[in-house]
């Protein structure tokens, strides 16, 4: 083997680096250009390491090639999803975000706060929303923040929230609900609802219907979360509270289409009753992974896409809709059946206690 090669190596390594930090930081690329560039470079790459023994070759050039395809694929993810760069301020809004002392909630709570907006945070945790509080505060350079407990698997503790905010607010703009939990296995809360249900989709449906009416006389906003991996959703009415078998990828996913079919007949009970609230889904984002890179751009994305739903007009001017990438998109057939959805209501109605003077229909 020609050992005078191993000191170009780390050079190559040198020069891929400055390449990713170069494109990592260009706007825009048009794709054509990003291609050509990419073969350029791969070929160039393994032009220098034509001297090593053909294994080594084979690995380096395997890895090269898979290093340029990760850029690839993470420049075209920034491209084709657009970014809310809009600087929309929120001075006089009161927006409340739920689970908010972590993930896409704090990012989100910390981006409105830096728009001028009041941020009610809603966390389960006191002493963790306290320090997501000072978090913002210093980040985001406010002081217009306060903090109340919410836990989604305790209806009371949902009933009180919107109690403590129907009596001490005059006004809400944007209600986000946020966070959401994945077991392995079943747990009930204290009133017997399977825990997914509850904290994912029941907690929503209680908590936007008791603040609806504060909502509505600020021309208000709700935002409700929905992921896209809704190919094992079943949401049989019967065993939805897995009471006659519980599958955990199941739940999880019967959580979300339920909140696309509220998010569809909230949005159309709102449009009957001529309530001016709008009421849109948010994409989730894919399920974290140990690849940061990846991960960091989908949660990014995420946020930048609730954030266009909480201030720019398109989250006002349209309700029932799913977005993703600030974008509207399409859904599935399931996801806007009026029937299921209207089943669904009465099930959310029924397990929630809803009572008819706590609802504005
Ligand atoms: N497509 C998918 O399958 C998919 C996509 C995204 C996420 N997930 C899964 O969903 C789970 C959560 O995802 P994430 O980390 O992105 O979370 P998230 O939706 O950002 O939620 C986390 C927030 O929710 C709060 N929270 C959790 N349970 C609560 C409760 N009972 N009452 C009030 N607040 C509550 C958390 O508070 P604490 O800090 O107190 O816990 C935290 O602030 C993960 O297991 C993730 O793998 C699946």
């Amino acid at each position: 083997m020609d050992w005078s090669i191993v000191p170009n190596l780390g050079q190559i390594l040198e020069d891929l680096r400055l390449e990713v930090v170069a494109y990592t930081h260009k706007d825009f690329l048009p794709t054509e250009n990003i291609l050509t560039e990419i073969f350029k470079k791969c070929c160039s790459s393994l032009g220098l390491v034509k001297r090593l023994n053909p294994f080594l070759q084979l690995i380096i050039g395997a890895v090269v090639f898979s290093f340029w395809i990760l850029l690839a694929l993470k420049l075209f993810q920034s491209i084709t999803i657009p970014c809310y760069a809009s600087g929309e301020r929120m001075d006089d809004k009161t927006v409340l975000i739920t689970g908010s002392n972590r993930g896409r909630g704090l990012e989100v709570a910390r981006e409105l706060a830096s728009r001028g907006a009041r941020i009610i945070l809603a966390c389960r945790n006191m002493q963790r929303g306290e320090e997501a509080m000072k978090f913002i505060r210093k980040t985001a350079n406010t002081t217009r923040l306060s903090l109340a407990k919410i836990d989604f698997s305790d209806m009371m503790s949902i009933r009180n929230l919107a109690h403590q905010v129907l009596s001490n607010e005059t006004r809400l703009d944007v209600l986000i609900c946020n966070g959401s939990v994945s077991l392995d296995r079943l747990y009930r809360t204290e009133t017997g609802v399977e825990v997914h249900l509850a904290t994912n989709y029941l907690g929503f449906f209680l908590l936007s219907n008791l603040l609806l009416s504060l909502l509505s006389s600020s021309d208000g906003r709700i935002l409700l979360p929905a992921g896209q991996d809704l190919w094992s959703a079943d949401l049989e009415i019967d065993n939805l509270n897995s009471e006659l078998r519980f599958n955990k990828k199941t739940v999880f996913a019967n959580s979300q289409l339920a909140n696309l079919l509220f998010t569809r007949q909230l949005a159309v009970r709102c449009a009957a009753a001529k309530i001016p609230v709008a009421v849109n889904c948010y994409d989730i984002g894919k399920q974290r992974t140990s690849f940061n890179w990846f991960s960091a751009t989908r949660e990014h994305n995420a946020v930048e896409n609730m954030v266009h739903l909480a201030v720019s007009k398109d989250g006002k001017e349209t309700s029932g809709n799913y977005f993703t990438g600030c974008k509207i998109a399409k859904v599935s057939e399931r996801a806007s059946d009026s029937a299921l959805a209207e089943k669904l209501w009465n099930f959310s109605t029924f397990f929630t206690n809803l009572q008819e003077e706590e609802s504005i229909f």
